[in-house]
């Protein structure tokens, strides 16, 4: 689709969602925010975008940035994602995003952004917290709402930071008459927090993930490490991480046969992750870097249209075109 037609206007709504390119992407990843964005993409007109700005909030290695940006691309190509049916996108290549970014910034006050959770878990920790950091949630609201999403499916975590889009949305539009849509967020109960190996939400900072694209070696010597420390017959680290990819009846039996063997379990499960992960791993094993640029190219030429539909309205509103 060309230019930006109103919400009304279009045949299908918007879904959009993002990933900092942070590293190794997990489980938690997939099953968090690239498995339901599979399962519905299809039904909207949907993009997909790699946030190697906000990574930058964490990350000072070039090198590092450079390899984690192919890789997320490589992984989203790898588990199934069609580049023809969503917009995969680069968010630096679209310079929209921080422009708007900056906007809201003008729009929100300090105390406002203090609020975030990101930036008082810093502050609690004792890190000084970069001012991109105190920002992070206004790049985001630009992200989401340059392309008038109505659905953001996300994990538990990103829950406030939809909240502040939808604030950064209602505020621009008091100030400078109706612009941006108030995106809703989409998490299931189900996967609002997948559990790493030590049973706290699974992340690459704490240290307790399966990666989704590991060898069967990585994926055993992360399983075997799920603490079990549970008096109970079910070990429910084991069995949190096993009911993603079997169903509660096809687990009962077995679960019901190895009462209280931790090992035994923790066998079966990684016979059933590798199992479910070996298709995508060696689809990701075939996808090449330059498979990976010309998405991205094509992707982000196509986001970076409408997003300066957009943009041409807002400066219009705010005065700054002259
Ligand atoms: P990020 O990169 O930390 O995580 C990407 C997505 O994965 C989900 N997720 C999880 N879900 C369930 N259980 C887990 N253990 C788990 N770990 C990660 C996250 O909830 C997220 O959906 N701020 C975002 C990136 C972002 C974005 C956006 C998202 C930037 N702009 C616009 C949506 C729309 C982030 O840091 O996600």
């Amino acid at each position: 689709m060309t230019g930006n037609p109103s919400a009304s206007l279009r045949p299908r709504k918007r879904l959009l969602t993002g990933l900092q390119p942070s590293g190794q992407l997990h489980i938690g990843n997939y099953f968090g925010a690239l498995k339901p964005f599979l399962d519905t993409y299809k039904e909207y007109e949907s993009f997909l975008m790699v946030v190697d700005y906000h990574a930058l909030t964490t990350l000072r290695d070039p090198q590092a940035l450079r390899a984690n940006l192919i890789d997320a691309v490589r992984s989203y190509l790898a588990v199934g994602i069609d580049p023809k049916e969503a917009t995969l996108f680069q968010q630096s290549k679209v310079s929209q995003h921080t422009e708007l970014a900056w906007v809201f910034e003008c729009l929100v006050t300090v105390p406002f952004l203090m609020q975030a959770h990101a930036y008082k878990d810093k502050v609690a920790k004792g890190l000084e917290p970069n001012a991109g950091l105190f920002n992070y949630p206004m790049l985001m609201a630009a992200d989401i709402l340059l392309y008038d999403t109505d659905i953001v499916p996300v994990g538990q975590d990103q829950r406030q930071h939809i909240e502040y889009a939808r604030e950064a949305a209602a505020k621009f539009n008091n100030a400078f008459g109706q612009t941006f849509t108030e995106p809703a967020e989409k998490i299931s109960d189900e996967i609002a927090v997948i559990p790493g190996t030590d049973g706290k939400k699974m992340s690459k900072s704490y240290g307790n993930t399966i990666p989704l694209f590991g060898s069967r070696d990585e994926i055993a010597k992360a399983v075997m490490s799920i603490v079990t420390d549970s008096d109970s017959a079910v070990p429910q680290n084991v069995y949190a991480i096993h009911r993603l990819i079997r169903s509660e009846a096809e687990l009962a039996p077995l679960y019901k046969e190895h009462e209280g063997k931790y090992k035994a379990l923790k066998e079966a499960l990684i016979e059933d992750l590798d199992a479910y992960l070996l298709p995508m791993r060696e689809r990701y094993n075939a996808i090449t870097e330059a498979d990976v640029k010309a998405v991205l190219e094509d992707g982000s030429a196509r986001a970076r249209e409408i997003a300066e539909t957009k943009m041409k309205d807002v400066r219009a509103k705010l005065g700054v075109a002259l």
